[in-house]
């Protein structure tokens, strides 16, 4: 079956030092749980999240599709691999906004991150205007078989897709738990149609915009929200533990 994922995305938060502390607290508040914990902090300090080993699994929030090369300012995957990052998220909608980001540069970065043998969890999202004209729907499916082009279906299960309504992005303001579940289960639709309902069923598919303690139960209790990526809510250690525990709640049984 399908991961539950609890990520937290710290943006570009947390110096070295702070991160250290961070984790150490998040160590010390995170219940026991069967589920992948992962967090994302900023490139500066993932040797720290590394290093800090379990339960994190650990991320970096952006990459290069380039092996190497004169890029200046940027990261290879080879880079982020040999530190044991193990996941990348591809596309998020602060990328997309403000650093140029597009379906083409998504596509090549996904499809890098599977080449290195990491988890691309590849963010799509709808805006306020899109939302409300009724266009979101085949906004996200663009999004989706955009990025997945050329992603084999033995690659497929290995993505993570992470729906993040830009509307709903550290903006205090959530998808209630329907609106979120009728597009996850619309993705998962998708993914069948572009590969298969078996290859479908075991991508993990994440919910993410102002996720936090009071929310995450009754977003993780739906059948096609399989974890969060979690903004604000993961840099509050007793916060992202409340999140950790609503999916052992509903999500099933501890270790
Ligand atoms: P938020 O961010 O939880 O602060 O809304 C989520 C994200 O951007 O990944």
């Amino acid at each position: 079956m399908r991961r539950i994922i609890l990520a937290g995305n710290w943006k570009m938060n947390q110096t070295p030092k702070q991160a250290k502390a961070l984790l150490e607290e998040l160590k010390n508040s995170l219940p026991a749980t069967r589920h992948t914990v992962a967090v994302f902090p900023p490139y500066l300090a993932l040797t720290q999240a590394v290093a800090a080993g379990e339960p994190f699994l650990v991320g970096a929030q952006n990459c290069h599709f380039e092996d190497k090369g004169a890029f200046t300012g940027e990261i290879s995957l080879p880079m982020l691999s040999e530190i044991g990052v193990k996941a990348v998220i591809v596309g998020h909608s602060e990328r997309r906004q403000y650093f140029g980001e597009t379906d083409e540069t998504v596509n090549k970065k996904t499809l890098a991150v599977l080449r290195a043998g990491l988890t691309p969890v590849v963010c799509i999202g709808e805006t306020l205007p899109q939302r409300e004209s009724g266009a979101y729907a085949d906004v996200l499916k663009g999004q989706l078989c955009a990025a997945l082009s050329g992603v084999s279906a033995q690659q497929v299960p290995y993505v993570v897709v992470a729906y993040e309504p830009v509307w709903a992005i550290g903006t205090g303001v959530t998808a209630s738990a329907q609106q979120a579940e009728e597009v996850c289960a619309m993705l998962r639709g998708q993914l069948g149609l572009l590969y298969d309902a078996d290859r479908a069923s075991q991508v993990s598919i994440l919910y993410g915009g102002s996720m936090n303690a009071g929310n995450a139960a009754s977003l993780l209790e739906m059948e096609n929200i399989d974890g969060g990526l979690i903004g604000g809510a993961s840099l509050k250690p007793a916060e992202f533990a409340a999140i950790v525990q609503a999916a052992n709640e509903v999500k099933g049984a501890l270790v």
